[in-house]
């Protein structure tokens, strides 16, 4: 690759998950690879893009970097992008959306630069094509993002079109679904591996289970979706044929993985047949309504991952306070020699579940900063439990 062809792009991502997204992009060839707060900043061929929209089960989007300059005011920033030859990026009878972060930035308005940053690019298709796109915010065909930091703004296209964690398949949400990409960078976290057994026993909608599916049978992330890149006038639609059969003819690393969901309620379970169905895994996850207070671990040895209903309210807090204490009970007495993944945003649960996390990841769900927690029940636990208990000397993290 001789250096004009090398790109620079940024891959937006859930915090936490940073140092999970570039390891992935490295093993997708990524170069130059710089992980920030929010995503991972990296460079390469167009190709390179390419494959990380299709294989990225962790980024939220890919950001093609397209200039960048310094700036005091409003029209600073309208001068650097009216510079730009957009109508060589993108036809001018597509339709945009521009959207604007900012850091530390001394201008007053993120809505009036939004809008300058838009005219910009309109004024420069007008003067040089006499065709300008129009805005769609809705359904864009091409987004552009502007990053503004104290004296210096930068400007993308997306290369991806619809954030990445929508895989394609038609999905039906329940209570509280996780995002794609979280569910996938917690199952990468922890460790578990298509030739381990899995359980998710709050299911709801299927999300770990599609997930650890995916990844089992070797199916990309992107295989079912459109990208944005497609439209850009830059496309070579050959090398992304070729990064696709490439995709296709790679080995699975497990057809037949063991993947356990269960969830309290019929209707969630409903909903995680229908997507897995849609996801094309119609009657391979093992799935039965229950209890996860009442279940029995499905195999001798495996990983667990839960994302327990989280209480806003007074009633459903305390509710939830009695229930982790019979949670980490029923790991003790049942999942000897498992190793159990639970994510919340609930930090009393450490304390409450009555068992000692190996590891705590901090990780945010939108906003909302969470914990990954690790435990690994070990043959015994219960044993010990009750001596300690006999002794009067109960210990709780
Ligand atoms: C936050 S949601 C999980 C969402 C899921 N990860 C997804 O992506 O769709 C919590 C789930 O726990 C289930 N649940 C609550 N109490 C349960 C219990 N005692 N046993 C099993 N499942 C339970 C709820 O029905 C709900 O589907």
């Amino acid at each position: 690759m001789t250096e004009e062809n090398k790109q620079r792009f940024f891959a937006p991502c859930p915090r936490g998950l940073e140092a999970v997204l570039a390891g992935e992009l490295a093993e997708l060839g990524a170069e130059g690879i710089k992980p920030a707060e929010g995503g991972v900043g990296f460079s390469g061929a167009m190709s390179v893009a390419y494959s990380a929209n299709l294989h990225s089960r962790i980024a939220s989007r890919v950001l093609w970097e397209v200039g960048s300059g310094r700036y005091r005011s409003e029209d600073d920033v309208y001068r650097g992008v009216n510079a730009l030859d957009w109508p060589q990026l993108f036809d001018g009878v597509l339709t945009i959306r521009v959207n604007v972060a900012a850091v530390r930035s001394p201008l007053n308005s993120l809505d009036f630069i939004t809008l300058r940053i838009k005219d910009a690019v309109c004024d420069r298709f007008r003067t040089q094509t006499g065709v300008r796109p129009s805005v769609d915010t809705a359904q864009p065909d091409v987004r552009l993002h502007a990053f503004l930091e104290t004296d210096r703004f930068t400007l993308y296209l997306d290369t991806s079109g619809e954030p990445l964690f929508k895989r394609g398949a038609r999905q039906m949400t329940g209570e509280a679904p996780l995002r794609e990409n979280l569910a996938a960078g917690i199952l990468k976290l922890s460790g578990w591996t298509p030739d381990l057994p899995l359980l998710d026993p709050m299911c709801g909608s299927g999300t770990f289970l599609i997930e650890a599916l995916q990844i089992a049978r070797g199916i990309p992330p992107g295989a079912q979706r459109n990208f944005a890149f497609e439209k850009l006038r830059n496309f070579d639609e050959a090398q992304w044929s070729r990064i696709k059969t490439q995709a296709e003819s790679t080995p699975a690393p497990n057809p037949s993985p063991a993947i356990f969901g269960s969830d309290l309620y019929g209707e969630a379970l409903k909903l995680a047949r229908v997507n897995l169905a849609a996801a094309g895994f119609a009657d391979v996850a093992h799935l039965k309504q229950a209890n996860m207070l009442e279940i029995s671990a499905p195999a001798a040895e495996g990983v667990l991952v839960a994302n327990p209903p989280y209480g806003v309210r007074i009633g459903e807090q305390d509710e939830l306070a009695s229930f982790y204490p019979q949670v980490g009970d029923a790991l003790k007495k049942k999942f000897a020699g498992w190793r159990a993944y639970i994510f919340t945003a609930d930090m009393r649960l450490p304390k409450l579940i009555g068992l000692s996390p190996s590891k705590r990841t901090p990780l945010y769900n939108g906003a909302l900063e969470c914990r990954l927690y690790e435990f690994k029940i070990v043959a015994g636990a219960m044993r010990r439990e009750k001596k300690e208990q006999d002794s009067g000397r109960r210990t709780r993290d």
